[in-house]
């Protein structure tokens, strides 16, 4: 049976782009193989970014992340969900595949790069994140990991550690697999600046437990195809992020009808808009009752946490043993 393991940072409110992108495959693959998928609320990863670092605020995100997912769909008491601070195996297996990976090699992620660009001072943390990754996957021998489309590079270096790890150690690891959502969709950020992510900050995200009347404001002021102007251009929907929300959230009919209608000028980019969120609407409103209910019940959601670090631990302890072993600690 294979092992699934993903995380998710509390890093702010989750979103579309991680809705679509990861947590939707976390409920179909959780309902597959149960207790064999764990998904993690990464707090250790949300402190290599010092503006989601916060102590006052982190804990309330983790409990937040674990909110966001159970409305969602997923259900606690059927996969492992934990948050990755309460198993202290994580860093005890990052420091060993520390020591297995070139500096050169983290330099070149492309993440890093990104990131490291907008700090002044780049903490070290921020370089480690991938072989953090590495561990948080292998630590459960996990083989396949649910992630959105930019994180295939991190997914290649997973793989790449535990080849070494096992040429080094002897085997031990498998080399886990990406499995993306259908369509590997990228969502891009409300802004139109690039793909939708928490560490941009609310301009860029739609969150999924936003006020609908806030998430209405946000596509109200969204920019459409540049290129038209005056409500009788015909547009183009492919370069519109509100035509790419739709095929997340509208039925075939809906799309077919903005589809045609944006090209010629049957439609404004208005009403195209209100038709969006009645998709969304109808999306969101049910999981956001489902949060509501959750939020009034926080003994539920910290028991739950509570439980899914004993179950992980059950899983990894076994496993840090073996690696202990075999390094020679
Ligand atoms: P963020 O970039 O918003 O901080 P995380 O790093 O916590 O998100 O990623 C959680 C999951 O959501 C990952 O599997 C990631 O690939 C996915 N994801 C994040 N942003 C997007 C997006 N805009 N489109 C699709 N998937 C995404
Ligand atoms: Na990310």
């Amino acid at each position: 049976m294979p092992r699934v393991f993903s995380g998710i940072q509390p890093t702010g409110a989750p979103h579309i782009g991680n809705y679509f992108g990861a947590m939707q495959n976390y409920v179909t693959l959780g309902e597959q193989f149960g207790k064999n998928s764990l998904y993690c609320v990464v707090d250790l990863h949300a402190i290599t970014n010092p503006a989601a670092s916060d102590p006052r605020e982190l804990a309330g995100r983790t409990f937040d992340m674990a909110v966001a997912n159970f409305a969602a769909g997923l259900d606690p008491a059927k996969v492992v969900f934990f948050a990755q601070s309460h198993v202290p195996e994580h860093q005890e297996l990052s420091w060993v595949f520390t020591c297995l990976t070139p500096v050169g090699e983290l330099e070149r992620m492309t993440q890093y790069k990104d990131k490291a660009a907008q700090y002044e001072s780049v903490p070290s943390g921020l370089l480690m994140y991938p072989v953090l990754m590495a561990a948080d996957i292998l630590l459960y021998k996990a083989d396949t990991v649910p992630v959105g489309d930019d994180q295939t590079q991190h997914i290649e270096l997973t793989r790449e550690i535990a080849r070494k790890f096992n040429h080094h150690y002897g085997e031990t690891f498998p080399e886990p697999k990406a499995v993306y959502n259908q369509g590997a969709v990228r969502v891009p950020g409300v802004d139109g600046h690039g793909k939708m992510s928490k560490s941009k900050g609310e301009a860029s995200t739609i969150g999924i437990l936003e006020p609908l009347d806030s998430i209405w404001q946000k596509l109200r002021a969204a920019p459409t195809d540049p290129q038209r102007v005056r409500r009788t251009d015909p547009g183009n929907p492919e370069v519109c992020l509100i035509f790419d929300y739709h095929k997340l959230f509208s039925d075939l009919d809906t799309i077919q009808l903005v589809d045609v209608g944006c090209r010629t000028a049957g439609i404004g980019c208005v009403d195209c808009k209100k038709k969006l969120m009645e998709g969304v609407t109808a999306h969101l409103e049910p999981l956001q009752e489902r949060a509501e209910g959750l939020r009034a019940d926080p003994d539920y959601v910290r028991d739950a946490l509570r439980q899914g670090a004993q179950e992980a631990r059950a899983i990894a302890a076994p496993i840090m043993d073996e690696v202990r072993h075999k390094v020679g600690f």
